[in-house]
């Protein structure tokens, strides 16, 4: 069992307010991902939760037990919190090879050698790199170092496992085995996992919880398709997805239980049944209306429903292909599956699902229409 709460966390270095009331809860079985851009805050959270450091405000429980409290100036050490740590500097100690490495803090637990032997073997399969067992550290390269401190961290059996950018030394092929190898280790070991990444497709990939920041503060905290589907702001919206999201200007009207939406591209009329609990103003008022570029399909034939645009370009890329499409004075981004082939500035026709459609609202840039 591991149930983490963090309530109204503040940290601050110096002047610098780099965490804002922070507000999450871990279950015990998640594999958590802090996910937003380079300095928002993640490393922190990860240190604050391993005890590294002391935050300002807030309190943090294990289990219903009390880790921090900032008031009490309480915070136990990390000794007593039952976590193990990776981090984006995955020291190893230079002087042992990857079995002894892996082995040290095995013996400290007092297992038996069969036991020690059987874990390590276990974990270095799992991290596909047996054959290095009796290297030391500067012979290896540092994606292998980095999947030696893995294996280290997951040979212990946490009850809690911190990864921050554990695969940030990797090359593309390697990571993408490696995200399968963590969500396999995730399942087998039933380990609660906090992960950090400044990457979406490892977020969405592995998590079972994303929690996205923007600037210090949380912004939203979702399963991965909620996320990816219902993001809760424009900064969210624009930060998941790859190809980025498409925005649209429009205006929006409300008029009892229908939403009426027009944007060049086209007209809408939405149900109250998919408005999220914002308060929607009076009157008329400006709204984005968010397509992902895979919703939007094109036609080379004109028909019904179907709206005319033009081909700005087309990017093949053998498995997909992204069109650029331009209507009056705007710009979106179709993504068809497989081959397509388009002229530059021929017409085509495209359509989208009005239920795939977010809208949000300008000025608060909150998301006032999901999508389903
Ligand atoms: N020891 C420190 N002293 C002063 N400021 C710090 C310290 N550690 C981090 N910061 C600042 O706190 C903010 C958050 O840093 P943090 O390392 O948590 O970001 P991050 O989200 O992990 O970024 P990255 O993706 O680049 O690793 C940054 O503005 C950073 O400059
Ligand atoms: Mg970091």
């Amino acid at each position: 069992m591991s149930r983490i709460e963090l309530k109204h966390i503040d940290k601050f270095y110096g002047d610098n307010h780099v965490l804002r009331d922070i507000n999450l809860v871990i279950e015990d079985g998640d594999f958590m991902t802090l996910l937003g851009p380079s300095g928002c805050g993640k490393t922190t959270t990860l240190r604050v939760i391993s005890g590294l450091e002391k935050p300002q405000n807030g309190t943090m429980t294990i289990d219903g037990e009390e880790i921090i409290n900032a008031a009490d100036a309480y915070f136990a050490p990390p000794s007593k919190r039952g976590l193990n740590l990776v981090f984006q500097s995955y020291a190893l100690w230079p002087h042992m090879t990857v079995r002894e490495n892996i082995a040290f803090g095995l013996k400290i637990k007092k297992l038996s050698k069969e036991e020690i032997n059987k874990r390590i073997q276990d974990a270095l399969r799992m991290m596909r790199i047996e054959e290095y067992i009796d290297r030391y550290p500067n012979e290896l390269s540092g994606g292998q170092q980095q999947r030696v401190a893995i294996a280290r961290a997951v040979a212990s059996n946490p009850q809690l496992l911190l990864l921050d950018e554990p695969l940030s030394n990797l090359d593309a092929r390697l990571r993408v085995d490696m995200r399968s190898e963590l969500q396999r280790i995730h399942k087998e070991l039933g380990t609660t996992i906090i992960y950090v990444t400044h990457d979406q497709v490892e977020a969405l990939t592995m998590s079972t919880k994303i929690a996205l920041f923007k600037a210090g503060e949380l912004s939203q905290v979702a399963p991965p398709m909620e996320l990816y589907m219902n993001p809760i702001d424009l900064q969210a919206a624009d930060f998941i997805g790859n190809p980025r999201i498409n925005f649209l200007e429009g205006k929006a009207r409300r008029e009892g239980s229908k939403m009426y939406v027009s944007c060049e591209l086209e007209d809408y009329v939405f149900d109250e049944q998919d408005f999220t609990n914002e308060t929607i103003p009076e009157g008329e008022f400006a709204c984005v209306v968010a397509i992902r570029p895979e919703q939007i399909h094109i036609d080379t034939q004109p028909g019904a429903g179907r709206i005319p645009v033009q081909v700005y370009s087309n990017q093949p890329a053998g498995s997909e292909t992204l069109v650029s499409l331009k209507k009056g004075d705007s710009h979106f981004l179709s993504k068809q599956i497989g081959l397509a082939h388009y002229k530059l500035d021929q017409e085509v026709y495209v359509t989208v699902a009005p239920e795939k459609i977010n809208v949000y609202n300008a000025e608060t840039t909150r998301l006032i229409k999901r999508a389903r």
